[in-house]
């Protein structure tokens, strides 16, 4: 089977890594990929958002299975872009279509099959421009911190937690009339702050069955002992030790199940990874957020845990035999550390030269958004 893996990040280089051991694949192919996925198979230099450019490079290679990292793409379409080309709908993409990528690409969206479905979540209301006063008003009803979410993709930063009520009715108007984070905060989900500890369940699903993968825990902030600003996250480990066997019993039950099955009845096919981003409160599962793909750093921590093979499960998920694919998980526990250039998150230097990687033997190394140069050795 030859398998086209979209994305840059180190979770594209660990899926290339985990794919590139079996024994089913033929050809891989990264687009664009990185340094290190370079080791695993073909780099194509081309952007996950250019779908034509996809198309013809699937078409060329006579690629069978297009496995897609970020959300973007998704959330753009790229799933229903190729079932709707004659050349390219027999082609398995691994990821929700348009509909079912609004679960990351709608806060609104996603806390509406929420509430519909019964899964356990805060208290929340959204308000347009329209209706900014209800918003205003709303949030005197609740407590201290206020948490305020632009309804789209806003890179990440779209969600704000403030300590103050005046803070936090200006940033209402500063998202809904001043477009802060642009169309994305043109609706905003204000809702309760949650008080516990987060973490994150994956899980794999054809739409009917699902699998659920181990789970993990990002380090999002900066500085050492969890101090500074956020970043995409600086490390993450899988297992997480307070989401023993009861708390991920409760996830399947509570969460993982009325989503799969919420989605099926709103007539949305969904085929791919749901990122169950959860705050443990006390021993009960609440969701924060919804992704439609899997979390980068977490996926580096988690992929090296699955012991089965990659490729015979994302066939599952294409040919909707999910159920019937054995799944296990290996006992050992994974932690990943992110290594970046001084600066980051804010302005930092591009461009360095990475050294010394060959003489690691006892750790897995992910790349990230590298690139080789000329006669640069690894
Ligand atoms: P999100 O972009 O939805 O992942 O939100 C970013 C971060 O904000 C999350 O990782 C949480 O740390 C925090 N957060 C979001 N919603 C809440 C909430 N209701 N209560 C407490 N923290 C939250
Ligand atoms: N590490 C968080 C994310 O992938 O969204």
């Amino acid at each position: 089977m030859n398998i086209l893996i979209l994305g840059s990040g180190g979770r594209e280089h660990a899926f290339a890594w985990k794919i590139a051991q079996s024994k089913r694949l033929g050809n891989l192919y990264i687009a664009p990929g990185n340094a290190g996925t370079a080791n695993c198979g073909t780099n194509v230099d081309i952007k996950v958002n250019d779908f034509e450019a996809i198309k013809k490079l699937v078409w060329e290679k006579g690629i069978d299975m297009v496995l897609v990292g970020p959300e973007d793409p998704l959330v753009n379409g790229i799933h229903d872009f190729f079932l709707n080309d004659d050349v390219l709908k027999d082609v398995a993409v691994i990821g929700p279509k348009k509909d079912g990528a609004l679960i990351e690409g709608s806060k609104d969206f996603s806390k509406r099959l929420m509430e519909k479905y019964k899964v356990p979540t805060a208290k929340y209301k959204s308000f347009t421009k329209s209706n900014i006063e209800e918003g205003y008003s709303f949030l005197e009803t609740l407590k201290a911190p206020y948490v305020l979410k632009a309804d789209g993709l806003a890179a990440g930063k779209g969600v704000l937690i403030l300590n103050n009520l005046a803070e936090a009715k200006n940033e209402l108007k500063n998202m809904l009339l001043d477009s802060k984070f642009g169309n994305a905060s043109a609706t905003v989900v204000i809702e309760e702050f949650l008080n516990g500890i987060e973490l994150s369940v994956f899980v794999l699903t054809d739409g009917k069955s699902y699998k659920i993968l181990p789970a993990a825990k990002d380090y999002k902030r900066i500085g050492e002992g969890d101090t500074g600003l956020n970043t995409g996250g600086m490390g993450a480990i899988s297992p997480v030790p307070f989401a023993n066997e009861d708390f991920i019993k409760k996830v399947e039950q509570k969460v993982v199940i009325p989503t799969i099955n919420g989605l099926r009845s709103e007539g949305i096919d969904y085929r791919g990874f749901i990122f169950v981003g959860l705050m443990n409160c006390d021993g009960e599962p609440y969701v924060i957020e919804y992704n439609c793909r899997m979390g980068d750093p977490e996926t580096e921590a988690v992929i090296p845990r699955i012991k089965s093979d990659l490729i015979d499960l994302l066939e599952g998920v294409a040919n909707q035999n999910l159920h019937e694919k054995s799944f296990e998980v290996i006992e050992e526990t994974a932690a990943t550390v992110v290594l970046v250039s001084g600066g980051y998150p804010e302005d930092y230097e591009k461009g360095k030269l990475v050294k010394g990687l060959n003489g690691i033997k006892e750790s897995q190394v992910f790349h990230s958004g590298t690139s080789l140069r000329g006669e640069d050795v690894l």
